[in-house]
């Protein structure tokens, strides 16, 4: 049975790991030293899952076969000052979801690890259905990148990208996609409310629709564009919706904010001066 160390338990974190710990395969030891209250009592059950502390006080750490970072940027380079300070096997695997951290700031760090991922994964991890890109160094082996895709398909799809500018081109897109979409379901559901409909009902009626319109698209061989067609009868209801979504250039709404997160990831490589 292989070894994570997972190190951040927030909201990718521990979105991941249910999908770990729902598969059985791992034994996972955790660490979010400000959580450690609330993980030694969600987790204490779980005889697969051990929390530790801080890096400081990780033991045997050569049986680990995968280090999963998932800390916010602004805390990457403590995390990493901390875990150069451990010797891990050489086989190991350096893993990290954060976004905009070059490969290259990874490997500054450690002397004897020789494969590094970057991986993008999304919020719907949380319920298997995460969209996860991978990159990897040229050294990497390849039995460690099967490794990977299988440990990332346990919560959802998984695909390798050509090079690390892919990953944050990805990042703009199904890594911060899920944030962009509940922000249409909320504008769709306060638009549903202000027609004068109550919460509930709003919300069921918001997200069939979602459902419904994603369910018969990835069914469908039509584009997305040719099925707006199919729905926009000439002179009718969703016509008169689509002209105010042309006005207010939605299309142009999801270059420039597509834009701007790409932009971040690729500036969050340089912050911190760690390039
Ligand atoms: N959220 C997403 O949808 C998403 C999607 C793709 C990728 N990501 C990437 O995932 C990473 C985490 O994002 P998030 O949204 O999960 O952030 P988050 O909820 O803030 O989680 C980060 C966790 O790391 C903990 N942490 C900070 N310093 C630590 C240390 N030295 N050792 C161990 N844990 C430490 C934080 O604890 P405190 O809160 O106590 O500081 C927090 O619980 C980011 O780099 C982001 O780019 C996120």
């Amino acid at each position: 049975m292989k070894n994570i160390l997972l190190i951040g338990c927030g909201h990718m974190g521990s979105a991941l790991l249910t999908s770990w710990i729902d598969s059985k395969q791992y034994h996972i030891t955790l660490i979010d030293p400000l959580k450690i209250n609330f993980l030694n009592k969600k987790y204490k059950k779980i005889k697969k899952i051990k929390i530790v502390q801080t890096i400081s006080k990780i033991e045997n750490a050569s049986k680990f076969h995968f280090i999963v970072i998932a800390v916010r940027p602004i805390d990457l380079t403590n995390v990493l000052k901390e875990l150069s300070k451990i010797k891990f096997n050489k086989k190991t695997s350096l893993v990290s979801v954060v976004a905009g951290k070059k490969i290259n700031i990874y490997r500054k760090y450690f002397s004897n690890i020789s494969n590094y991922f970057r991986v993008m994964p999304n919020m719907p991890a949380s319920i298997g259905e995460s969209m996860n890109c991978i990159v990897f160094n040229k050294e990497a082996n390849s039995s460690k990148k099967k490794d990977i895709f299988k440990l990332f398909s346990l919560s959802g799809r998984s695909i390798f990208l050509k090079n690390e500018n892919e990953i944050d081109m990805t990042t703009a897109i199904s890594g911060s996609g899920p944030g962009f979409i509940f922000n249409l379901i909320d504008a769709m559901e306060k638009a549903a409310i202000r027609l004068g409909f109550k919460q509930q009902t709003a919300r069921i009626l918001v997200l069939e629709t979602f459902k419904g319109s994603i369910n018969l698209f990835s069914k469908s061989k039509m584009t997305a564009q040719q099925l707006v067609n199919t729905v926009a009868t000439k002179g009718g209801t969703t016509e008169a919706g689509l002209k105010i979504m042309k006005k207010n250039k939605i299309h142009k709404i999801f270059v420039d904010l597509t834009n701007a997160s790409y932009k971040k990831a690729k500036h969050q490589g340089s912050i911190n001066g760690k390039k």
